[in-house]
């Protein structure tokens, strides 16, 4: 019992989830670690989902980020089919939905999120689909097997645009809908949406901007149209939903933690419980790349985050300062990001708008904040000092794609 109650638990078993397991063996950790996951997998991979796995250029098990085996190996306990429902932080233990009562030393709450649904009427009918888990995409290309389909992408953030571009590519007739006024709106600036809209409006997808969705219309209980916000009815065999994700705190939220969007975490990862951690994309952090706390959605912040958080409950704690960055494959286009955009006054091209390689770097107060590099790895890989050092740059040089950019990052 001494022993159990020196445990930590994990909520949650993705990438943030595995890393933490694993940080915490490296750095030393014997007591019993268990990982909570209410998927039927060992942690994988999930950037693969919308784009290799779904285009079947991926097996499933080259998802899992280690071999089952290795998990027994390392005595990481994985409680895989079950969800955390409740935390009972005065008795330091959570409960599992199926009534399991686990103590803790330590809680780490890894427990990422969950599509948003939509809200309109029709949303039972079968043939609507969202993109999170291994399961969703298997249930998705059953409904693909024949050829040509009808597919309506609700959505033209990071899940619809990877969609499309491998459903457009597997000869299905794609439409994008698009309540914003550009895509991507929620991570970029202006001219990436343009770039993005022309990209796949080439490649025959049709994309529909500052459209919403009223309905969706079906017989025998499958889906066979949407209803737009602009009245037309669009046939479709089957829909994808991509709106977001809803970070799963409610648990946390329902033991008295902050949770305005995500739960609330400082530099160390740490709650304001003590015995409480949150790593990934349920946490709401404060960043030195941000005026404001972000909860952000990558395999680089569960990862940096994870590390994070082992070394607070190793006693090695460091605050968490990583750089964050993502990216994004359409079509033959890598799209990377380094820093976050929000809150720039200035941005400057590099190359030819539209034209891959060419890079947009966003500045504020004259400084670097952030990049969106369209197959222009060199840029990405010099940029992310100059986002780093938040390193003020001389704007007629940065333009000039002829001048690299490690040779304005100070010496
Ligand atoms: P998202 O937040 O990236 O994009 C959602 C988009 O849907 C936004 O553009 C929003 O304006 C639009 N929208 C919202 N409500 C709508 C409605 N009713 N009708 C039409 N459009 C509507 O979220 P997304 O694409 O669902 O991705 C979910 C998660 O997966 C995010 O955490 C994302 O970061 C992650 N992801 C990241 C990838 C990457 O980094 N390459 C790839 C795929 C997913």
């Amino acid at each position: 019992m001494a022993e159990a109650a020196d445990g930590i638990i994990i909520a949650g078993a993705g990438q943030a989830a595995a890393q933490l397991a694993q940080s915490l063996r490296a750095g030393g950790y014997a007591g019993p670690v268990t990982m909570v996951g209410d998927e039927a997998f060992p942690p994988y991979e999930r950037p693969p989902l919308s784009k290799d796995y779904l285009s079947g250029k991926r097996q499933v098990e080259r998802l899992f980020l280690r071999p089952p085996a290795f998990w027994a190996e390392k005595q990481v306990e994985l409680r895989l089919g079950r969800r955390v429902a409740g935390v009972d932080r005065l008795a330091r233990r959570v409960v599992l939905d199926d009534s399991t009562a686990l103590p803790y030393a330590k809680l780490v709450w890894a427990a990422g999120g969950r599509p948003r649904r939509l809200s309109c009427p029709g949303t039972d009918l079968a043939g609507i689909h969202h993109i999170r888990s291994i399961a969703d995409i298997d249930g998705l290309k059953a409904g693909l097997v024949l050829p040509e389909r009808r597919v309506v992408i609700v959505g033209g953030g990071y899940i619809g645009l990877e969609s499309a571009a491998v459903l457009r590519s597997g000869g299905h007739h794609v439409t994008v809908l698009e309540t914003q006024d550009r895509l991507l709106a929620r991570v970029t600036a202006s001219p990436v949406p343009q770039f993005l809209l022309n990209l796949h409006r080439g490649h025959g997808v049709d994309v529909r901007l500052s459209t919403g969705v009223e309905g969706l219309t079906g017989g025998d209980g499958q889906v066979a149209g949407v209803r737009l916000s602009t009245g037309e009815l669009l046939p479709a065999d089957l829909v994808v939903v991509g709106i977001g994700i809803i970070p799963n705190v409610e648990p946390l939220a329902a033991a008295g933690l902050a949770c305005p969007d995500g739960v609330q975490v400082d530099e160390y990862c740490r709650t304001s419980d003590p015995d409480i951690l949150a790593i990934g994309d349920c946490a709401l952090h404060p960043s030195r790349f941000a005026p404001v706390p972000v909860r952000l959605e990558s395999v680089q912040n569960a990862i940096d985050q994870a590390k994070c958080a082992a070394g607070t409950i190793l006693g090695q704690a460091e605050p968490y300062t990583a750089m964050p960055w993502f990216w994004s494959d359409q079509y033959a286009v890598k799209m990377q990001t380094a820093g976050l955009s929000i809150g720039h006054d200035t941005q400057i091209v590099r190359g030819a708008v539209g034209v891959p390689p060419f890079s947009v770097v966003y500045l504020r107060d004259g400084r670097v904040i952030a990049l969106d590099c369209l197959s222009c790895p060199r840029d990405f890989m010099q940029g992310r000092a100059l986002v780093t050092g938040a390193v003020a740059v001389n704007p007629i040089r940065l333009a000039d794609p002829t001048v690299e950019l490690k040779a304005l990052v100070p010496a």
